[in-house]
Protein backbone atom coordinates (compact mmCIF):
# COMPACT_ATOMS: atom_id res chain seq x y z
CA UNK A 1 0.00 0.00 0.00
CA UNK A 2 1.62 3.36 -0.78
CA UNK A 3 1.26 6.20 1.44
CA UNK A 4 0.56 9.59 0.23
CA UNK A 5 -0.32 12.31 2.80
CA UNK A 6 -2.91 11.69 5.10
CA UNK A 7 -5.80 14.18 5.83
CA UNK A 8 -5.74 16.52 8.66
CA UNK A 9 -7.34 14.61 11.97
CA UNK A 10 -10.49 16.43 12.91
CA UNK A 11 -11.44 13.34 15.43
CA UNK A 12 -9.74 10.54 17.46
CA UNK A 13 -10.43 7.13 16.49
CA UNK A 14 -14.30 6.84 16.58
CA UNK A 15 -14.55 2.46 17.42
CA UNK A 16 -15.91 2.26 20.98
CA UNK A 17 -17.84 5.86 21.06
CA UNK A 18 -21.37 6.90 19.92
CA UNK A 19 -20.56 7.64 16.83
CA UNK A 20 -23.87 7.97 15.34
CA UNK A 21 -27.41 8.03 15.72
CA UNK A 22 -27.85 10.35 18.59
CA UNK A 23 -29.03 13.28 16.64
CA UNK A 24 -26.26 14.20 14.12
CA UNK A 25 -27.91 12.93 10.99
CA UNK A 26 -31.45 14.63 11.28
CA UNK A 27 -29.44 17.62 12.22
CA UNK A 28 -27.06 17.24 9.00
CA UNK A 29 -30.33 16.97 6.81
CA UNK A 30 -31.75 20.42 8.82
CA UNK A 31 -28.36 21.86 8.24
CA UNK A 32 -27.98 21.16 4.52
CA UNK A 33 -31.29 22.16 3.50
CA UNK A 34 -30.87 25.75 5.42
CA UNK A 35 -27.70 26.25 3.07
CA UNK A 36 -27.83 29.39 0.85
CA UNK A 37 -25.27 27.80 -1.32
CA UNK A 38 -27.35 24.70 -1.72
CA UNK A 39 -30.71 26.14 -2.82
CA UNK A 40 -32.28 25.86 -6.10
CA UNK A 41 -31.85 29.33 -6.51
CA UNK A 42 -28.17 29.01 -6.43
CA UNK A 43 -28.15 26.32 -7.97
CA UNK A 44 -29.91 26.29 -11.34
CA UNK A 45 -27.21 27.00 -13.21
CA UNK A 46 -24.13 24.87 -12.04
CA UNK A 47 -23.56 21.46 -13.72
CA UNK A 48 -24.19 18.45 -12.03
CA UNK A 49 -20.87 17.95 -11.13
CA UNK A 50 -20.27 21.08 -9.44
CA UNK A 51 -23.72 20.90 -7.79
CA UNK A 52 -23.36 18.00 -6.35
CA UNK A 53 -19.52 18.42 -5.14
CA UNK A 54 -21.23 21.76 -3.13
CA UNK A 55 -23.28 19.15 -1.52
CA UNK A 56 -20.38 16.85 -0.51
CA UNK A 57 -18.29 19.82 0.31
CA UNK A 58 -21.15 20.56 2.90
CA UNK A 59 -21.34 17.17 4.19
CA UNK A 60 -17.65 17.07 4.49
CA UNK A 61 -17.54 20.36 6.31
CA UNK A 62 -20.69 19.44 9.22
CA UNK A 63 -18.52 16.09 9.80
CA UNK A 64 -15.45 17.94 10.70
CA UNK A 65 -17.54 19.76 13.95
CA UNK A 66 -17.14 18.46 17.38
CA UNK A 67 -19.39 15.43 17.99
CA UNK A 68 -20.24 14.90 14.97
CA UNK A 69 -17.67 12.58 13.01
CA UNK A 70 -19.62 10.91 9.93
CA UNK A 71 -19.42 7.19 9.01
CA UNK A 72 -18.92 8.51 5.33
CA UNK A 73 -16.16 6.77 2.59
CA UNK A 74 -14.76 10.18 2.20
CA UNK A 75 -12.44 11.87 -0.54
CA UNK A 76 -9.58 9.58 -1.08
CA UNK A 77 -10.74 6.29 -1.29
CA UNK A 78 -14.26 8.11 -2.82
CA UNK A 79 -12.33 9.70 -5.32
CA UNK A 80 -10.00 6.48 -6.78
CA UNK A 81 -13.63 4.94 -6.93
CA UNK A 82 -15.10 7.63 -8.74
CA UNK A 83 -12.21 6.99 -11.42
CA UNK A 84 -13.13 3.10 -11.50
CA UNK A 85 -16.35 4.66 -12.33
CA UNK A 86 -15.15 6.75 -15.14
CA UNK A 87 -12.77 4.12 -16.51
CA UNK A 88 -15.23 1.19 -16.41
CA UNK A 89 -18.78 3.02 -16.77
CA UNK A 90 -21.18 0.77 -14.90
CA UNK A 91 -24.78 1.53 -16.11
CA UNK A 92 -26.33 -0.30 -12.72
CA UNK A 93 -24.25 0.43 -9.60
CA UNK A 94 -25.71 -1.03 -5.94
CA UNK A 95 -24.76 0.15 -2.92
CA UNK A 96 -24.69 -1.70 0.49
CA UNK A 97 -25.74 1.10 3.40
CA UNK A 98 -26.37 4.51 1.87
CA UNK A 99 -25.65 6.31 5.51
CA UNK A 100 -26.29 10.49 4.73
CA UNK A 101 -25.44 9.36 1.06
CA UNK A 102 -22.16 10.90 0.51
CA UNK A 103 -20.98 7.79 -1.54
CA UNK A 104 -24.44 7.88 -3.31
CA UNK A 105 -23.74 10.91 -4.15
CA UNK A 106 -19.76 10.60 -5.35
CA UNK A 107 -20.89 7.35 -7.49
CA UNK A 108 -23.73 7.78 -8.83
CA UNK A 109 -22.90 11.29 -10.30
CA UNK A 110 -21.05 9.94 -13.67
CA UNK A 111 -24.36 7.90 -14.55
CA UNK A 112 -26.72 10.64 -16.14
CA UNK A 113 -23.68 11.88 -18.74
CA UNK A 114 -22.25 8.23 -19.52
CA UNK A 115 -25.42 7.01 -19.89
CA UNK A 116 -28.05 9.93 -21.29
CA UNK A 117 -30.56 7.52 -23.18
CA UNK A 118 -30.99 5.03 -20.03
CA UNK A 119 -33.87 4.78 -18.31
CA UNK A 120 -33.28 5.55 -14.59
CA UNK A 121 -34.90 3.79 -11.63
CA UNK A 122 -38.36 5.78 -10.83
CA UNK A 123 -39.34 5.05 -14.26
CA UNK A 124 -38.24 1.71 -14.75
CA UNK A 125 -40.67 -0.77 -16.16
CA UNK A 126 -41.45 -4.26 -16.55
CA UNK A 127 -40.50 -4.18 -20.19
CA UNK A 128 -37.55 -6.62 -19.79
CA UNK A 129 -35.84 -5.00 -22.84
CA UNK A 130 -35.58 -1.45 -21.29
CA UNK A 131 -32.20 0.51 -21.58
CA UNK A 132 -31.90 0.43 -17.84
CA UNK A 133 -29.51 2.48 -15.44
CA UNK A 134 -29.39 3.53 -11.90
CA UNK A 135 -28.06 3.75 -8.41
CA UNK A 136 -29.81 1.35 -6.08
CA UNK A 137 -28.60 2.01 -2.49
CA UNK A 138 -29.91 -0.47 0.50
CA UNK A 139 -29.78 1.16 4.06
CA UNK A 140 -31.41 -0.15 7.49
CA UNK A 141 -32.12 2.49 9.04
CA UNK A 142 -35.51 5.10 7.92
CA UNK A 143 -33.85 7.69 9.53
CA UNK A 144 -30.30 7.93 7.62
CA UNK A 145 -32.10 6.65 4.49
CA UNK A 146 -34.16 10.45 4.97
CA UNK A 147 -30.91 12.44 5.05
CA UNK A 148 -29.86 10.69 2.31
CA UNK A 149 -32.83 11.18 0.39
CA UNK A 150 -32.56 14.87 1.15
CA UNK A 151 -28.87 15.24 0.02
CA UNK A 152 -29.24 13.26 -3.24
CA UNK A 153 -32.39 15.73 -3.58
CA UNK A 154 -30.11 18.73 -3.01
CA UNK A 155 -27.36 17.25 -5.08
CA UNK A 156 -29.94 16.76 -8.45
CA UNK A 157 -29.08 12.99 -8.37
CA UNK A 158 -32.97 12.15 -6.73
CA UNK A 159 -34.21 10.54 -10.41
CA UNK A 160 -30.90 8.78 -10.27
CA UNK A 161 -30.82 6.83 -7.13
CA UNK A 162 -32.97 4.90 -5.15
CA UNK A 163 -33.30 3.85 -1.43
CA UNK A 164 -34.76 0.50 -0.61
CA UNK A 165 -35.03 0.10 3.20
CA UNK A 166 -34.52 -2.70 5.59
CA UNK A 167 -32.49 -5.23 6.41
CA UNK A 168 -29.71 -5.50 3.33
CA UNK A 169 -29.47 -9.48 3.15
CA UNK A 170 -33.63 -9.83 3.41
CA UNK A 171 -33.69 -6.59 0.86
CA UNK A 172 -31.38 -8.67 -1.47
CA UNK A 173 -33.21 -12.09 -1.27
CA UNK A 174 -36.50 -9.80 -2.68
CA UNK A 175 -34.84 -7.08 -4.86
CA UNK A 176 -35.55 -8.36 -8.45
CA UNK A 177 -39.16 -8.42 -7.21
CA UNK A 178 -38.66 -5.39 -5.46
CA UNK A 179 -36.90 -3.43 -8.29
CA UNK A 180 -38.93 -5.90 -10.93
CA UNK A 181 -35.74 -6.89 -12.16
CA UNK A 182 -35.77 -9.56 -14.89
CA UNK A 183 -33.20 -11.76 -15.42
CA UNK A 184 -30.38 -11.70 -16.61
CA UNK A 185 -30.36 -7.84 -15.48
CA UNK A 186 -27.50 -7.37 -13.35
CA UNK A 187 -25.69 -5.08 -11.35
CA UNK A 188 -22.23 -3.90 -12.87
CA UNK A 189 -20.71 -2.36 -9.96
CA UNK A 190 -21.39 -3.43 -6.08
CA UNK A 191 -20.13 -0.91 -3.23
CA UNK A 192 -20.44 -2.98 0.06
CA UNK A 193 -20.44 -0.28 3.22
CA UNK A 194 -22.65 -1.46 5.50
CA UNK A 195 -22.41 -3.88 8.60
CA UNK A 196 -19.10 -5.44 8.14
CA UNK A 197 -19.77 -9.35 9.03
CA UNK A 198 -22.66 -9.25 6.61
CA UNK A 199 -20.24 -8.64 3.60
CA UNK A 200 -19.59 -12.45 2.77
CA UNK A 201 -23.31 -13.53 3.27
CA UNK A 202 -24.29 -10.66 1.32
CA UNK A 203 -22.38 -11.21 -1.51
CA UNK A 204 -23.07 -14.84 -1.51
CA UNK A 205 -26.85 -14.22 -1.56
CA UNK A 206 -26.25 -11.45 -4.52
CA UNK A 207 -24.17 -14.44 -6.33
CA UNK A 208 -26.93 -16.97 -5.55
CA UNK A 209 -29.40 -14.35 -7.06
CA UNK A 210 -27.66 -13.77 -9.77
CA UNK A 211 -27.42 -10.03 -8.98
CA UNK A 212 -23.06 -10.25 -9.84
CA UNK A 213 -21.71 -12.35 -12.10
CA UNK A 214 -19.03 -12.06 -14.54
CA UNK A 215 -18.26 -8.78 -15.54
CA UNK A 216 -19.17 -7.55 -11.75
CA UNK A 217 -17.29 -5.29 -9.94
CA UNK A 218 -17.02 -5.26 -6.05
CA UNK A 219 -15.98 -2.39 -4.14
CA UNK A 220 -15.60 -2.83 -0.24
CA UNK A 221 -15.13 -0.55 1.83
CA UNK A 222 -13.01 -0.52 5.55
CA UNK A 223 -11.34 -3.87 4.89
CA UNK A 224 -8.31 -2.41 6.57
CA UNK A 225 -9.81 -0.17 9.00
CA UNK A 226 -11.50 -2.24 11.17
CA UNK A 227 -10.93 -4.71 8.63
CA UNK A 228 -12.67 -8.04 7.07
CA UNK A 229 -10.45 -10.75 7.02
CA UNK A 230 -13.47 -13.36 6.09
CA UNK A 231 -14.38 -11.31 3.12
CA UNK A 232 -10.90 -10.85 1.87
CA UNK A 233 -10.23 -14.38 2.55
CA UNK A 234 -14.22 -15.18 0.06
CA UNK A 235 -12.94 -12.83 -2.76
CA UNK A 236 -9.18 -14.06 -3.22
CA UNK A 237 -9.92 -17.43 -2.92
CA UNK A 238 -10.15 -20.11 -6.09
CA UNK A 239 -13.46 -22.37 -6.63
CA UNK A 240 -11.53 -25.26 -5.95
CA UNK A 241 -11.02 -23.92 -2.28
CA UNK A 242 -14.48 -22.29 -1.92
CA UNK A 243 -15.96 -25.56 -3.09
CA UNK A 244 -13.57 -27.44 -0.18
CA UNK A 245 -15.29 -25.39 2.09
CA UNK A 246 -18.75 -25.71 1.55
CA UNK A 247 -18.41 -29.89 1.97
CA UNK A 248 -17.62 -29.19 5.38
CA UNK A 249 -20.25 -28.46 8.18
CA UNK A 250 -21.47 -25.12 9.13
CA UNK A 251 -20.32 -23.36 12.31
CA UNK A 252 -23.41 -22.59 14.48
CA UNK A 253 -21.24 -19.99 16.17
CA UNK A 254 -18.74 -17.29 15.34
CA UNK A 255 -15.20 -18.88 14.45
CA UNK A 256 -12.00 -17.00 15.37
CA UNK A 257 -11.54 -14.45 13.10
CA UNK A 258 -8.18 -14.39 11.20
CA UNK A 259 -6.42 -11.18 12.22
CA UNK A 260 -5.04 -8.96 9.98
CA UNK A 261 -1.65 -8.70 9.19
CA UNK A 262 0.53 -6.85 11.08
CA UNK A 263 2.88 -5.80 7.86
CA UNK A 264 1.98 -3.94 5.46
CA UNK A 265 4.06 -5.76 3.07
CA UNK A 266 2.33 -9.12 3.34
CA UNK A 267 -1.55 -7.08 2.92
CA UNK A 268 -0.87 -8.65 -0.95
CA UNK A 269 -0.72 -12.14 -0.33
CA UNK A 270 -3.24 -12.42 2.89
CA UNK A 271 -5.93 -14.22 2.67
CA UNK A 272 -5.25 -15.37 -0.32
CA UNK A 273 -5.26 -19.52 0.74
CA UNK A 274 -7.60 -18.91 3.45
CA UNK A 275 -8.33 -19.94 5.92
CA UNK A 276 -11.69 -19.12 4.89
CA UNK A 277 -13.54 -21.15 7.19
CA UNK A 278 -15.24 -17.78 8.84
CA UNK A 279 -17.13 -17.82 5.82
CA UNK A 280 -19.05 -20.59 6.47
CA UNK A 281 -20.67 -18.71 9.51
CA UNK A 282 -24.02 -16.87 9.08
CA UNK A 283 -24.34 -13.59 11.31
CA UNK A 284 -27.71 -13.46 13.33
CA UNK A 285 -28.08 -9.88 11.32
CA UNK A 286 -28.61 -12.01 8.74
CA UNK A 287 -32.68 -12.93 9.31
CA UNK A 288 -32.52 -16.87 9.15
CA UNK A 289 -31.18 -16.13 5.18
CA UNK A 290 -28.44 -18.66 4.32
CA UNK A 291 -26.91 -19.00 1.03
CA UNK A 292 -23.54 -21.00 -0.14
CA UNK A 293 -22.97 -18.27 -3.18
CA UNK A 294 -21.98 -19.30 -6.23
CA UNK A 295 -18.34 -20.85 -5.87
CA UNK A 296 -17.62 -21.31 -9.35
CA UNK A 297 -16.97 -17.69 -9.75
CA UNK A 298 -13.24 -16.38 -9.91
CA UNK A 299 -12.67 -12.48 -8.93
CA UNK A 300 -9.58 -10.61 -9.43
CA UNK A 301 -8.82 -9.16 -6.29
CA UNK A 302 -6.57 -5.57 -5.57
CA UNK A 303 -6.76 -3.38 -2.70
CA UNK A 304 -7.34 0.55 -3.07
CA UNK A 305 -5.84 2.29 -0.20
CA UNK A 306 -6.60 5.77 1.46
CA UNK A 307 -7.59 6.98 4.55
CA UNK A 308 -10.58 7.66 6.94
CA UNK A 309 -11.77 11.16 6.23
CA UNK A 310 -11.95 12.58 9.71
CA UNK A 311 -9.38 10.60 11.86
CA UNK A 312 -6.84 10.27 9.78
CA UNK A 313 -6.25 6.54 9.81
CA UNK A 314 -5.47 4.47 6.97
CA UNK A 315 -7.73 2.38 4.94
CA UNK A 316 -8.44 1.09 2.11
CA UNK A 317 -11.44 -0.56 -0.43
CA UNK A 318 -10.86 -4.39 -1.70
CA UNK A 319 -12.10 -4.07 -5.30
CA UNK A 320 -12.58 -7.00 -6.91
CA UNK A 321 -13.66 -8.37 -10.51
CA UNK A 322 -15.34 -11.01 -11.28
CA UNK A 323 -13.93 -12.40 -14.58
CA UNK A 324 -15.45 -15.59 -15.25
CA UNK A 325 -16.92 -18.85 -13.81
CA UNK A 326 -14.76 -22.07 -13.83
CA UNK A 327 -16.99 -25.36 -13.52
C1 LIG B 1 -20.43 3.07 6.97
S1 LIG B 1 -22.08 3.53 6.81
C2 LIG B 1 -22.26 3.77 5.06
C3 LIG B 1 -21.54 4.98 4.56
C4 LIG B 1 -21.88 5.39 3.16
N1 LIG B 1 -21.75 4.29 2.23
C5 LIG B 1 -20.94 6.49 2.73
O1 LIG B 1 -19.78 6.21 2.45
O2 LIG B 1 -21.37 7.65 2.69
C6 LIG B 1 -22.95 2.02 7.06
C7 LIG B 1 -24.46 2.09 6.86
O3 LIG B 1 -24.93 0.76 6.77
C8 LIG B 1 -26.19 0.71 7.40
N2 LIG B 1 -26.44 -0.68 7.77
C9 LIG B 1 -25.98 -1.38 8.83
N3 LIG B 1 -26.46 -2.64 8.81
C10 LIG B 1 -27.24 -2.74 7.73
C11 LIG B 1 -28.00 -3.78 7.17
N4 LIG B 1 -28.07 -4.97 7.73
N5 LIG B 1 -28.68 -3.53 6.03
C12 LIG B 1 -28.62 -2.31 5.44
N6 LIG B 1 -27.91 -1.28 5.92
C13 LIG B 1 -27.24 -1.50 7.04
C14 LIG B 1 -26.04 1.64 8.59
O4 LIG B 1 -27.31 2.05 9.06
C15 LIG B 1 -25.22 2.76 7.99
O5 LIG B 1 -26.04 3.75 7.48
Amino acid sequence: MSSPQPPPKYHEPVQGTVFHGDGREEALLKHLNSLPELSADQTASLSLQDKSQRVLDAIHEFGKQENSYLMSVGDTKGRKVEALISERKPKLILELGSYVGFSGISFSRQLPSQHPNSVYPHEWTSNPEEDRAGYISLEKSEVYADTARGAFKLAGLDKVVKIVTGSSTTSLKNLRKTLNMPRPLKFDMVFLDHLKPLYTIDLKVMEEEGLVGPGTVLVADNVVKPGNPPYLSYVRASPVSKRAILSQTRPTSQPPITPNPTNESDWDSAFKNGPIDETLWVPEEAEGVQADGDPGLVYTSQMLDGWDPYTGERDACEVSVCTGRED
